[in-house]
C-alpha cells in the first residue's frame, strides 16, 4: 500500500502489519458482488457467470487486498472527480447527502428556536435536522412552475431568528438562487443548497450546488448516479471551511500529523459562532470507487434523460390540459431526475389525483414523490398546526394537490416511453371526455 493520508497506517515496513486485524475478501466473495451486481438466470447467464467464475477463482493465488476498505485513495478519487466536475475544491464525500446537512448545520450553530426557511415541498431528509433540535421551521410556497422554493415567499417569512435558508432544486431544476442569495447576505443568513436531486445541473452558467455557503448532492441508489446505493457529496464557499469539513466527516480527528501516546488529537469544529463536535459520517473506498465510475458519465446520463424529456414535452403539446416540464435554457440546465408533468385541471376536466389513477390502472408505476412536509405527521407530531401553515402556503396546496406528478425519464426503452406518454395522453382525453 502507497503512503496513506491517515497517519495511522503508515506503519512502514513489518513483520506484523497493521491491516492483518480485519478480514479480507477473497475470490468467492468477489463472484458474489459479481452475482449480486450482475444478477440473472437462465442458461446463457450460468454458462456466462461460471466462465466468470473459473478465471476469478485463480485471483486468490496472485492478487493481495487493498490495504484500505475506508477513506484512502478512492475516497479521495471520488471526491477530486467531483471536484473537477463542479469545479470546486471542497467535495467532501459523506454516507449521504443528510449528513452533508448536518455538517452544514452544526456549522450554523442552529439551537432550539432558530428558525430555518425550508420549501414546502421537499423530502424530509432536508428539515430532519433543525427539526430534531427544535428549531422552527418555516415553510416557504413554492414557484407553481417548477415547485421550487419560492423566493419571494422567502422575503416575506424572513425573520430576526432566520438563521439558514435551504433551497431544494427539486427534480434537479435549478432554484432561482439570485434573490435568495440577495436576501442571505442582506440578513446575513447561510445559505444550505439540498442538491440532492441536481448533480451536474447549472444555473445561469455556474454549477448548482456551487452557489450557497453549502450544498450537498445524493449518489443514493434512486439518483441520476449512485455510489452503491448511498453516498453524499458536500461541498461550501466558506473560506477555510473546505479542511474542516475532512474533519467534521469523521469525529474530528486529523489525520495529517501523528500524535504521541495513541491521544487522538481531537479538536471540535469550527463553527460559525462556536466550535461543535463533529460526528461520523465516513465513507468506504469501494463507495468511491463506484462514485468515480459513475461521475465520469454523468452528462451522458443527463443528456439520455434530456432526450427522452423533449420527447415527453413534443408528445405532450398535442394536448394544452397539460404543462410540461420545463427544460430551462441555455445557461440554466436542469439534471432532470425526474419529469414534472402539471395539468391544468380546469382543461382537463379534473385534478391529478384522476389522472394519476387512471395511469396506475394502464400500468404507469407511480413512483412516490414530494408533498407537502407541513403534512407529515412528524412536524404535526413536534407541535405544527398543517392547516395554519397550509394557508400560508396556497401554490403548494394546489399544485400538490390538484396538478403535478413526476414521471420517471430513465432506463426505459423507446417502447415504453412512447406507452408512457400515450397512457397520459389518452387519459387526460378521457377525463376531458367526461369518463
Ligand atoms: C430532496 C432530497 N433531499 C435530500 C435527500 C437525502 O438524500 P440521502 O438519501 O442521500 O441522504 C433526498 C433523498 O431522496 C431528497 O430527495
Amino acid at each position: 500500500m502507497g503512503k496513506s493520508t491517515d497517519f495511522r497506517y503508515n506503519t512502514g515496513a513489518t513483520r506484523v502489519p497493521w491491516a492483518a486485524v480485519g478480514e479480507n475478501y477473497n475470490a468467492a466473495d468477489l463472484m458474489e458482488i459479481i452475482r449480486f451486481l450482475m444478477q440473472g438466470e437462465g442458461k446463457e447467464y450460468d454458462d456466462a457467470i461460471n466462465a466468470v467464475w473459473e478465471q476469478v477463482k485463480k485471483l486468490d493465488k496472485v492478487s493481495t487486498p487493498p490495504g484500505k476498505l475506508s477513506l484512502a485513495s478512492q475516497v479521495e478519487g471520488a471526491e477530486q472527480a467531483c471536484n473537477e466536475y463542479l469545479g470546486t475544491t471542497t467535495s467532501t464525500f459523506v454516507t449521504n447527502c443528510t449528513a452533508g446537512f448536518e455538517i452544514a448545520y452544526k456549522y450554523a450553530n442552529l439551537k432550539a428556536g432558530d428558525e430555518v426557511i425550508v420549501p414546502a415541498i421537499t423530502f424530509v431528509a432536508t428539515m430532519a435536522y433543525p427539526l430534531a433540535i427544535g428549531c422552527k421551521l418555516v415553510f416557504a410556497d413554492v414557484d407553481p412552475k417548477t415547485i421550487n422554493m419560492d423566493p419571494a415567499d422567502v422575503a416575506r417569512k424572513i425573520t430576526d431568528k432566520t438563521k439558514m435558508i435551504v433551497p431544494v432544486h427539486i427534480g434537479g431544476y435549478p432554484v432561482d438562487m439570485d434573490p435568495i442569495m440577495e436576501l442571505a447576505k442582506k440578513h446575513n443568513i447561510l445559505v444550505l443548497e439540498d442538491a440532492a436531486h441536481a448533480f451536474g445541473a447549472l444555473y445561469k452558467g455556474k454549477k448548482v450546488g456551487t452557489i450557497g455557503d453549502f450544498a450537498s448532492f445524493s449518489f443514493h441508489e434512486v439518483k441520476n448516479i449512485t455510489s452503491f446505493g448511498e453516498g453524499g457529496i458536500v461541498t461550501t464557499n466558506v473560506p477555510n471551511f473546505g479542511p474542516e469539513m475532512k474533519r467534521a466527516r469523521f469525529l474530528g480527528l486529523d489525520f495529517s500529523a501523528p500524535i504521541d501516546k495513541w491521544l487522538y488529537n481531537i479538536t471540535p469544529i469550527p463553527g460559525k459562532e462556536k466550535p461543535f463536535v463533529a460526528s461520523n459520517y465516513s465513507t468506504t473506498e469501494i463507495q468511491g470507487l463506484g462514485l468515480k465510475l459513475q461521475v465520469a458519465r454523468n452528462e451522458q446520463i443527463i443528456a439520455e434523460r434530456r432526450r427522452a424529456a423533449e420527447y415527453l414535452n413534443k408528445r405532450f403539446a398535442e394536448n394544452d390540459a397539460l404543462i410540461p416540464q420545463p427544460l430551462g435554457d441555455d445557461k440554466t440546465v436542469p439534471t432532470l431526475h425526474l419529469y414534472l408533468l402539471q395539468i391544468d385541471p380546469a382543461k382537463a376536466g379534473g385534478d391529478i389525483q384522476t389522472l394519476k389513477k387512471k395511469l396506475a390502472a394502464k400500468g404507469v408505476t407511480e413512483i412516490a414523490h414530494f408533498g407537502p412536509l407541513y403534512r407529515f405527521k412528524v412536524v404535526q407530531d413536534m407541535g405544527y398546526d398543517s392547516d395554519e401553515i397550509a394557508k400560508t402556503c396556497p401554490n403548494c396546496e394546489e399544485v400538490f394537490y390538484k396538478r403535478y406528478t413526476h414521471l420517471p425519464l430513465y432506463g426505459l426503452s423507446d417502447e415504453q416511453l412512447e406507452y408512457m406518454a400515450d397512457a397520459v395522453l389518452e387519459s387526460v382525453a378521457e377525463m376531458q371526455a367526461g369518463k
